[in-house]
């Protein structure tokens, strides 16, 4: 049983937690996340603001994860950061932090992933969502289509060409007049549109597509984008944004969810997980838990404390690399990209 504390300042989000554990069995004890709303005026997330908040907020937050959790430095083991990706000034808060508290108490320090944690995120809503199982990660920075055979091994299908599925409600919400970030926004006046008055392409999906044809798994979402952008313009937005919001989404659930079903159809997998921001969306979990029905597949969604970032999915993948054994040398770096660990091929 290993007690570990984690740190996630990858993006906007403070965040720590404490969580104990040994393999697939775990507690979380506590997580403090908190969000820097600051960005909001800006319309977007501003890198030397994120840095500078992280600062402020890195001391606090730490603390308050050790006392909801009802331990202190001393009752931890270790201590796990995410290291990549992400913006780099913001990411190097929590590793110089983190590196320091380690040092400080003789404690050993474990670099994690931030798009992995996402993977781990969602077993701490779901215990029996082990591997063998497809993923679909859909963040703000990050679209990933992988089948994981086992924790640690990571078969990436495919990804987004361009845009970020999250970038891309982001991105039209800023065209329909929605405050930052456009997700929820988009999602909450969805509800309100009509389906059939908008129908955009649905990107990289063709009846003649085949196993093994570049764009099978890859996906694409500026092109959405920039239909949305001339709908817009010969339109009247008042009357028109919840409507067209709704074709929005309509065309992106339809392409993750076709594109995460061709996986798990693949390699017969039992089991799909949603992880990253855009997993809060409802409709795409409904839309895809239907779809799998259909091979006998089970989905599961994260709540939306652990679908966005936070710092407990990286305590729990540091568990995992400290079981191992591995451990982050004092010069551990903070990087704006770096490959998840444990690829075992870059294409299917
Ligand atoms: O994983 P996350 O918190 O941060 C990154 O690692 O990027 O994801 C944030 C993204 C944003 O783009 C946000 O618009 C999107 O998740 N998001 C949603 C919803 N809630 C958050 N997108 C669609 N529907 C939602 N309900
Ligand atoms: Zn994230």
């Amino acid at each position: 049983m290993t007690r570990i504390l984690g740190i996630e300042t990858s993006c906007d989000e403070t965040s720590a937690a404490v969580l104990e554990g040994r393999g697939n069995d775990v507690a979380l004890l506590s997580l403090v996340i908190l969000s820097q709303d600051v960005h909001s005026i800006f319309g977007g997330v501003v890198p030397e603001i994120a840095s500078r908040a992280h600062l402020t907020a890195i001391v606090p937050v730490v603390e308050r994860a050790l006392q909801e959790a009802g331990v202190t430095l001393a009752d931890v083991e270790a201590i796990a950061v995410t290291h990549a990706p992400g913006l780099v000034g913001a990411l190097l808060v929590g590793v110089s932090y983190a590196k320091a508290l380690a040092f400080s108490r003789g404690l050993p320090c474990v670099g994690v992933h931030h798009m992995e944690g996402h993977i781990f995120g969602t077993t701490l809503d779901h215990p029996e969502a082990v591997p063998p199982f497809t993923a679909l990660l859909v963040s703000g920075g990050h679209t990933l289509l992988l089948d994981v055979e086992a924790w640690g091994r990571y078969r990436l299908l495919g990804g987004t060409r361009d845009d970020a599925a999250g970038e891309a409600f982001d991105k039209v919400g800023k065209l329909l007049g929605l405050p930052y970030p456009g997700g929820p926004h988009i999602e909450r006046i969805a509800r309100d549109g009509d389906p059939e008055r908008y129908h955009f392409a649905r990107p990289m999906i063709r009846r003649t597509q085949k196993p093994g044809d570049p764009d099978y798994f890859d996906m694409s979402f500026s092109g959405i984008k920039t239909a949305v952008r001339n709908a817009v313009q010969g339109s009247d937005l008042e009357l028109e944004r919840n409507s067209l919001a709704r074709g929005f989404q309509d065309s992106v659930v339809e392409t993750l969810t076709e594109k995460t079903f061709r996986a798990a159809r693949m390699f017969g997998r039992e089991r799909v997980i949603l992880g990253g921001g855009v997993a809060c969306n409802k409709h795409l979990a409904d839309t895809m838990r239907l779809k799998l029905a259909g091979i006998g597949a089970q989905l599961f969604a994260p709540s939306p404390r652990l679908a966005t970032d936070n710092a407990a999915m990286i305590a729990r993948a540091g568990l995992f690399h400290f079981e191992l054994g591995e451990r982050a040398p004092l010069n551990l770096n903070a990087y704006a990209s770096l490959p998840i660990p444990g690829l075992v091929q870059e294409r299917h």
